[in-house]
């Protein structure tokens, strides 16, 4: 099976090596896209992206939480991210008093420099095809849950193995297109890692959610960590004995300056893509999926809007959250509209019939029905998951009030109760939840549940509650009133003796029988559904590769994203993103100051930004124009994961920090379109300049290397 897939992808890397900057490559292959990279005017080799035996690229870069990347800026383990993925650390350090989401921060030495706890990045230290390993025992025939169990048993042996030298070692197996092929994926986990710098949110935040996904934009989205190590260099737990991790490899800077047309290539963590799906995956998401979920989230947000804007303590609560809820809210508004712009599933139907008729009486026979069959059936239980995961599943108070029933546990004949964590997760909670916001929002997402899911598919449990409280209103009612979790002193107040109480508290119960039935009616059908669906695409993905390489159709073929390490290449071009519209790839400080202003607080700048600007005090940063350039756009093919990736040249060195896709191409996890989709960079200048002019902190200067 492998062999077979490794011929067909070779065979594709032959005939359309000189395809679009459409993919997402991984780096232990790169040798197979080089030649095309290098003409595209990299200068570097294979073996200097990715390699084993030598310092490579990929020893700069790093997973950085639980789905960015960070790259390695100096020999002392300075790290640079975006803002927004060092958001929820830069919030959690953040009071009214000490408001470093607002006035930003700068450790000006290291002691100053902040731990956080449950926060690490990774190093991948290699990976490999371990297709044989994984899929040994298996033979053909076997039914789907006897290869996932195989596929399980193996790859947890292979990892315990893997995993048994080495500090802070920890391995995945990942399974590329569909599972025709496994990869192994080893890292080393970092844990000791520190807040060493951030602009202002006006800075770093500056647009806010107006300008997300937006270009032209104008954000410095960046922060500074650094990682710590034991004295041998080591993973260790956050210690004040730990010193600088020293990196095998990290980049140098380019202060160059970039040009349209300039090649760039973009290394990082990718998180998902569903590039090779059939038709009915994508109207399911375009007309259904998508449509929905706005909507719960547009309720959502208007309601937390409101409160933020008249309470600054509000306004910080909510910022970190807000922003997850924004976030996907906006792209999936402009993938809906760049689906439908792109006919993807008008598209797709015509490849599918063309496909079909080429399959006929052959091994991919039927494949594509067998696959709209399952979405057919899948359909209500997706529905049904989404509605739960964007109504029940944000109720902040039933998932706390769970999260503290966790705690009981029964050992022996006896109730224990941690009330040491439930007094750290009710500080946690309590800092930053606001019941208004929390009441409301439960009120307009169940009426929104109540109207649109159908009987059928919702719980016996809301049926009974909602007829005895007479209204969703009413049922809020109790619930806010009623719950001990609406008061920080009765949760940490709790004993082993309390369990009853708190199992029957409202919250818990209506977070904990939502749960049940989720798990009893609705997760075991998906499950299998989704089993299915992954063998029929298993077939599907390989007929479409020998489809279009045995009838010369020009498609790229590379894994979907699944938050392992790839190159994604390109290079730096404007686009049209209407008729008569034409956006340039690079913007300056000049479209912040025409941005600026104070009454609105998504582009309210820091006064001393505009008397930088007045003075034109630009020190070194200025370009030839004479500004200070801000971000950039180019082609490279990325999605969520990639923020904070590093933006590279042609000769490996650093240029900027990735952030952002256009808005218009946002559809590009679905459906890459060459002439719209541009991820969105910040300019490293603009980075520098920030953290020279604003944080006054140019010390950090001292430990990166810049080339020229
Ligand atoms: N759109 C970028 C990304 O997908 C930036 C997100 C920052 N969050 C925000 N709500 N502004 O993650
Ligand atoms: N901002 C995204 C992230 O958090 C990257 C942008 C994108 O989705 O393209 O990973």
């Amino acid at each position: 099976m492998k062999r077979k897939l490794i011929i067909i992808i070779s065979a594709f890397m032959a005939i359309f090596t000189a395809s679009a900057d459409e993919g997402m490559w991984l780096p232990s292959l790169i040798s197979q896209r080089i030649a095309d990279m290098q003409e595209k005017g990299f200068r570097l080799s294979a073996e200097d992206i990715y390699s084993v035996n030598q310092a490579s690229l990929k020893d700069a870069v790093v997973l950085f939480g639980r789905g960015c990347t960070g790259e390695l800026i100096s020999p002392e383990g300075l790290l640079l991210t975006n803002h927004h993925c060092g958001y929820g650390q830069i919030q959690k350090h953040s009071s009214v008093e000490h408001d470093y989401l607002k006035d930003g921060f700068w450790a000006m030495s290291r002691a100053e420099e902040l731990p956080n706890p449950g926060l690490s990045v990774s190093f991948l230290e290699r990976m490999e095809d371990v297709t044989d390993i994984i899929l040994k025992g298996y033979e053909p025939g076997m039914s789907e849950d006897q290869r996932v169990e195989i596929v399980r048993n193996n790859s947890n042996a292979l990892i315990d193995e893997v995993t048994k030298e080495g500090k802070g070692l920890r391995a995945t197996v990942e399974a590329l297109y569909y599972g025709n092929q496994y990869f192994l994926f080893l890292y080393r986990q970092y844990e000791d890692v520190r807040l060493v710098g951030a602009p202002p949110s006006s800075i770093g935040k500056f647009g806010g959610d107006t300008d997300n996904w937006m270009w032209p934009r104008h954000t410095g989205d960046f922060s500074m960590f650094r990682i710590y190590a034991d004295k041998d260099n080591n993973p260790a737990p956050y210690s004040e004995d730990n010193v600088p991790y020293r990196p095998k490899k990290y980049f140098r800077i380019s202060t160059k300056g970039v040009q349209e047309g300039d090649f760039t290539f973009i290394y990082g963590f990718p998180g998902s893509t569903k590039e090779y799906i059939h038709s009915e995956g994508v109207r399911y998401i375009e007309e259904i999926g998508d449509p929905h979920k706005i909507n719960l989230r547009t309720l959502r947000l208007d309601i937390m809007n409101k409160y933020q804007a008249q309470s600054q303590k509000v306004r910080i609560q909510y910022s970190s959250k807000n922003a997850n809820v924004s976030n996907a809210w906006k792209k999936w508004q402009g993938e809906v509209k760049g689906i439908k712009k792109m006919k993807t599933v008008q598209t797709k139907q015509e490849f599918e019939k063309a496909f079909d008729r080429w399959a006929q009486g052959g091994e991919f026979a039927g494949v594509t029905d067998k696959i709209a069959g399952i979405y057919k059936e899948l359909e209500p239980y997706q529905f049904a998951t989404d509605y739960y995961s964007e109504t029940v599943r944000t109720v902040e108070i039933a998932n706390f009030a769970m999260s503290i029933a966790r705690l009981f546990v029964q050992e022996d004949s006896t109730m224990t109760f941690d009330s040491a964590k439930a007094a750290a997760l009710a500080e946690a909670f309590y800092k930053d939840w606001y019941l208004p916001i929390d009441k409301e929002s439960f009120v307009a997402v169940m009426n929104e549940y109540d109207k649109n899911v159908p009987a059928d598919f919702k719980p016996e449990y809301y049926k009974e509650k909602l007829a005895s409280y007479g209204s969703i209103d009413a049922w809020a009612e109790n619930i806010f009133t009623n719950s001990i979790f609406t008061d920080q002193s009765k949760v940490v107040a709790l004993t082993a003796e309390d369990k009853d109480m708190v199992t029957a508290d409202p919250a818990t119960e209506f977070f904990n029988e939502f749960l049940k039935w989720y798990y009893a009616d609705i997760l075991p059908v998906t499950t299998r559904l989704n089993q299915e669906l992954q063998l029929a695409y298993r077939d599907y993905m390989r007929g479409q590769m020998v489809y279009c390489r045995t009838q010369r159709i020009p498609k790229a073929f590379y894994p979907d994203a699944n938050l392992t390490l790839r190159v994604a290449y390109g290079h730096i071009k404007g686009y049209s993103p209407a008729d008569g519209v034409y956006y340039t790839p690079s913007s300056t400080i000049k479209g912040i100051m025409e941005k600026d202003n104070p009454d609105i607080f998504d582009y309210n700048i820091p006064q001393r930004l505009r008397d930088i600007y007045a003075t034109k005090d630009y020190g070194r940063w200025a370009d030839a124009s004479g500004e200070v350039p801000v971000c950039f756009i180019a082609t490279n093919h990325t999605t969520g994961g990639n923020s904070g990736s590093p933006v590279i040249n042609a000769d490996g060195d650093l240029i900027g920090l990735n952030f952002d896709r256009v808005w218009e191409g946002t559809m590009s996890d679905i459906v890459f379109d060459p002439e719209i989709c541009r991820n969105i960079a910040l300019d490293v200048r603009y980075v520098l300049f920030t953290i020279d002019k604003i944080g006054e902190a140019d010390y950090l200067f001292e430990e990166m290397t810049f080339t020229e």
